[in-house]
Order: structure tokens, then sequence, then C-alpha cells
């Protein structure tokens, strides 16, 4: 059997995607002229020629600036239905997507135009393409924490709006556990709670720790770093712990897509999910990433199901979002 072409048929769900990093050459320069906003490059190729980074640090320094394009309600509308359709057209049939709020407040940009616009297209990517969609609000955990504390009083107005809480970006010095009150605050308007434990950073394993044992998260994006301790490995497998890996974003960031981690965690029985992170900078979105995996740990059609079936399953979709998926997976 050809793998690619059932890869590429095959029902998915996407849960570990940053809408900032859906962003493509062409929609930045189009949303640039629109709002009249100088970015340095005036053409497609200009725009990937910027594309240059081989850590978290370097990627975050080109992925912040471009989001000076994001000005309206209606550029954050375009910027997820610009995804969402990519998304449909990849057989994603629920995704929960990321969004960066504090980066937008900070440059003046009204929370609700960001949340409002957003939700938009989730409302939109359901009645044209039949899919369902739930969003998360990262806190960037190296901006100033009465910024995230200001996000937060600002999103719990906006609750139903959002099905979780986030935290991304760089974790150099920024420990999970600084947030503990923000996301104690966010379980008690009834959202769930996901963190960031980005491949082989300084401080990994303690940041997971404190993110199992201290926030007693809902997910973990990345967090392959589990391996490495056997103590939070049986935490991860005993509680189901969702992991969202993203093998061709670590390939950048870390140069190893760690593929043999996540396809040995897979198969210890591991709720790993394969994901894209910020497709429109890495260059592959949801398919790509479990073509990657796929011939790079030799996974079998059954495998490949697995994942999607680890997905629905940790995802936060409804009941019958869940049961429908799963019907169609059979
Ligand atoms: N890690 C941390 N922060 C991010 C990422 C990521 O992979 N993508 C966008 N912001
Ligand atoms: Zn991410």
């Amino acid at each position: 059997m050809d793998l690619a072409a059932f890869t590429a048929a095959l029902p998915k769900v996407e849960l570990h995607l940053h809408l900032e990093g859906t962003l493509e050459p062409d929609l930045k320069l189009e949303l640039a002229r629109r709002n009249g906003v100088d970015i340095g490059q005036t053409t497609v190729e200009e725009v990937r020629a910027s594309y240059v980074f081989d850590s978290l640090a370097s990627f975050l320094s080109v992925y912040y600036p471009a989001m000076d394009v994001l000005v309206t309600r209606a550029d954050f509308r375009d910027l997820a239905m610009a995804y969402f359709a990519r998304a449909a057209a990849q057989n994603v049939r629920h995704a929960e997507v990321f969004f960066d709020p504090q980066v937008h407040v900070a440059r003046g940009v009204a929370l609700e135009d960001v949340v409002l616009g957003y939700h938009d297209a989730v409302v939109d990517a359901e009645r044209q393409f039949g899919m369902s969609a739930g969003l998360i609000a990262c806190l960037v955990r190296d901006l100033p924490l009465e910024g995230a504390e200001a996000v937060v009083d600002g999103l719990l107005g906006f609750a139903d709006r959002i099905v979780g809480i986030g935290l991304d970006s760089d974790e150099r010095g920024n420990p999970p556990a600084r947030f503990a009150h923000l996301f104690a605050r966010a379980r008690a308007a009834g959202l769930k709670v996901t963190v960031h434990c980005d491949v082989d950073q300084e401080d990994t394993t303690e940041h997971l720790r404190q993110a199992l044992e201290e926030i007693v998260v809902d997910r973990l994006d990345h967090g392959t770093n589990v391996v490495e301790d056997p103590r939070l490995l049986e935490l991860v497998r005993t509680r189901g712990t969702g992991l969202t890996c993203c093998p061709v974003s670590n390939a950048f960031v870390t140069g190893d897509s760690k593929a043999a981690v996540i396809a040995q965690l897979l198969r210890s029985g591991v709720r790993v999910t394969v994901n894209s992170d910020d497709p429109a900078y890495f260059g592959g979105y949801v398919t790509e990433n479990l073509v990657r995996l796929t011939q790079e740990a030799d996974l079998t059609p059954d495998e490949l199901v697995q994942l999607q079936r680890n997905a629905i399953e940790v995802s936060w979709a409804s009941g019958e979002v869940k049961e429908g998926f799963l019907a169609e997976l059979d």
C-alpha cells in the first residue's frame, strides 16, 4: 500500500498548531499592503529568504515581528480561515489551535478583535468545511508576567469562545510554575490547561516535572523529553496525558525530528499525537509531518490510525465530535 496516499486520506486531528505560525508569505504580503505595514520585504522569495533559523530562539526572532501585519478582526479571521482551508484539504476533521494574545495586545490591538476574529473563523470553518475547532490562548512565557495576568483577566470574559490556556515561547528562565496561579484561574473558569515543554531545551526535565506534578496539565506540547525520567514517563503513561509532537518543527529547532523517540513512546502506549506547530515557517502541514515520521520510524498503517485515535481521545472535543470521528476512522 502507498502509505503517503493512506496518510493523506486518513481522517485527522491536529492539536499543536500556532495560528500565527500559519502566516504564509503571500498572505503576509497581502496583509502588510492592506494595513500599510512596512515589513522590509516585497516578494514571496524575499520573505522566504528571511526564514533562517536553527533554534527556538532564532525562530521566535523571525516569528514575532511578522505578527505586525495582523491589525483588524478581519485579519485574524482571514489568517485562521486560510489555515482551516488547508487543514480541511488534508482531511483534518478537528483542530485545537494556539494563539498569542499578549503579543497582539502589546502592539495596541484590542483583545476582543483577536479572540472574536479567530472565533469568526472557527464558526465559518464549521459551516464551510464541516470541521470542528477550538481556540487555546497561550501565555507568552518570556513577556512580563503582568501582561499575562491582564490577558487572563480579559480572556475570562471570553471563556465561552476558547477551550484552553497554553504556555509557549522561549523557555530559558521561564518555568511553568511561575504561571501556576493563572492556570488555576483558567481551570476555575472551566478551561483546560496545556504547557509547551519544547524538545531539548535548558531545564526541560524540570519544566516537565512542574507541568506534570505542580500544574497537573491536561496535555503536554512536545514533551518527548519525558523519556529521560522514568518517574515522569510513568506519570504520563498512567494518566494517559497526551503529547503533541511535531517532527518537522523538531528538525528545525534541534536538528533532529525525534522520530525514533516519538515512535518509541507511541509503541509503549503513551498517547502521542503528530502535529505541524508552525507550518508556514517549517514547510510542512500535518500530512507532511505524518509522512516524515512514517518514513523515519517505519510506521505501519495501524500505527498511523492509532496516532489519530490518540489525538481524538486527548482532544477537548465534544463527546459527539469524538464519537463521529472514531466512527470515521473505523
Ligand atoms: N515553541 C514555543 N513557542 C512557540 C512555538 C514552539 O514550538 N511555536 C510558536 N511559538
Ligand atoms: Zn508549539
